[in-house]
C-alpha cells in the first residue's frame, strides 16, 4: 500500500511565493509516490480571524492556487477541514493526552499572544492539537511543511507517542518534509514572508503587481549607493534569485559584490523571472477561476473521500480508548 501524505494551509489569504517554495512544490511532487490528502484548514483560521466574512472566498482561492500549481484531483484528496467534522472529535480526544505545559511552550503560540493580546482564545492554545488531529486522522506518514511548522510537527509526534503508549499502537508518528527553500523571508526584511503582514507576493498577483512589490522590497541595508558593493548573502532579493534565477545565480552574486549591477536592475530581473516562471500557473488559475462549479465538485468529492478514512481512524481511536 502507498504511504500517505497530509498537509494544510489556513484560508486567511491567497497563497504566496513563500507557501509555494516552502510547501506547495512538495505537495505537488509527492503525488508521484504517495496517496496525498490536502486540506484547507478553516477551523484553524478561526483562531486568529474575527471577521469571518472572507472565509468562504479564501477557501476557494487556496484551492485555485493548489490546482493551478499541479494538484491532481484524480489521485489526490482536496477538501475543507470543517467538511469532515470528525477532526474536531479527535481533537478533543487528543487534548486529553496533551499536557498544557507542552502547548504553552510552542513558539507560534507565544508569537500569537504578542500579535493578538486582545484575543488569546482557548482555540489558540489547542491549535497544535487540532493540527495533530488533522495529521493523525488521515494516518499520514509524511507532512510537507515550511520550517515554521516544525515545532507543531514535533508536538504531533509527542502526542502520538503518548497516545500509543497509553492506549496501544493506534496512530502513526509522521515525519516532516521540507523543500530546499523552507523559509522565505518577507519583502520587508521580516523573518518570514507571511500573508497578513503584506510582505508577500501572491501566486495570483499580476505581472505588474509582482514588479511593484519587488521594487518596494528591502535589500542589503549596507548598500546605500549604487556603487557600494553589495552583500548578497544577507539580501532577500538574492535569496529569491536562488530559486527563480538558478542558472544565473553565480553571476548575480559576483555582479552584486562588485557593484556591477544595482538593486533596481537586480529587482527588475527578479520580477521578470518570477513572472515567467509563474506564467503557466497563472494562466491555469484564471481558467479554473472561471469554473466555480468545478471547484465545488472537487471539494464535495474530496470531503467524501476524506470522510471514509476519517471515520475508520476515529472508530479505532474510540475503541482503543474504550469509548465504544
Ligand atoms: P499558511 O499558508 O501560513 O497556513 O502555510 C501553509 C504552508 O506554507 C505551511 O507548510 C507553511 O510552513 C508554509 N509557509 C508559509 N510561509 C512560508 C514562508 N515564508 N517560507 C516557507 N514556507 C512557508
Ligand atoms: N499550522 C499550519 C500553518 O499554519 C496549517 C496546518 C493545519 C497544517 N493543519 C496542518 C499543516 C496539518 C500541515 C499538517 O501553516
Amino acid at each position: 500500500m502507498k504511504k500517505r501524505v497530509f498537509s494544510g494551509a489556513r484560508p486567511t489569504a491567497r497563497q504566496h511565493i513563500g507557501n509555494y517554495l516552502g510547501a506547495i512544490q512538495n505537495y505537488v511532487a509527492l503525488q508521484e509516490e504517495y496517496e496525498c490528502v490536502y486540506c484547507v484548514v478553516d477551523i484553524h483560521a478561526l483562531t486568529s480571524m474575527e471577521d469571518t466574512r472572507p472565509l468562504q472566498e479564501y477557501n476557494r482561492e487556496i484551492v485555485l492556487d493548489w490546482l493551478a500549481a499541479g494538484m491532481d484531483t484524480e489521485r489526490t484528496i482536496i477538501f475543507i477541514q470543517s467538511h469532515v467534522p470528525e477532526v474536531m472529535e479527535l481533537h478533543t480526544l487528543l487534548s486529553m493526552v496533551t499536557p498544557l505545559s507542552w502547548l504553552m511552550r510552542v513558539p507560534t503560540f507565544k508569537e500569537k499572544v504578542k500579535q493578538q493580546p486582545e484575543n488569546v482564545n482557548y482555540g489558540l492554545v489547542g491549535y497544535p492539537v487540532l493540527q495533530a488531529a488533522d495529521i493523525t486522522l488521515y494516518k499520514a506518514d509524511v507532512v510537507p511543511i515550511g520550517e515554521d511548522q516544525l515545532p507543531h510537527l514535533e508536538l504531533t509526534r509527542e502526542i502520538v507517542r503518548r497516545f500509543n503508549n497509553q492506549f496501544g499502537e493506534t496512530l502513526i508518528e509522521p515525519v516532516a518534509k521540507l523543500t530546499s527553500f523552507p523559509r522565505i523571508v518577507g519583502l520587508d526584511g521580516s523573518d518570514k514572508m507571511g500573508k497578513t503582514s503584506g510582505n508577500a507576493i501572491e501566486l495570483a498577483a499580476t505581472p505588474e503587481e509582482t514588479e511593484v512589490r519587488i521594487m518596494t522590497a528591502v535589500t542589503d541595508p549596507a548598500r546605500r549607493y549604487r556603487n557600494d558593493p553589495g552583500h548578497p548573502e544577507v539580501c532577500n532579493i538574492y535569496s529569491l534569485h536562488g530559486y527563480f534565477s538558478e542558472s544565473q545565480i553565480a553571476d548575480i552574486f559576483r555582479q552584486c559584490r562588485a557593484a556591477e549591477i544595482g538593486c533596481v536592475d537586480c529587482k527588475k530581473l527578479l520580477a521578470e523571472h518570477i513572472n515567467s516562471s509563474l506564467r503557466a500557473l497563472r494562466e491555469k488559475r484564471s481558467e479554473l477561476a472561471a469554473r466555480p462549479e468545478y471547484i465545488t465538485e472537487v471539494l464535495t468529492d474530496g470531503a467524501q473521500r476524506a470522510r471514509i478514512i476519517a471515520r475508520e481512524t476515529l472508530h479505532q481511536v474510540k475503541q482503543n480508548m474504550r469509548l465504544i
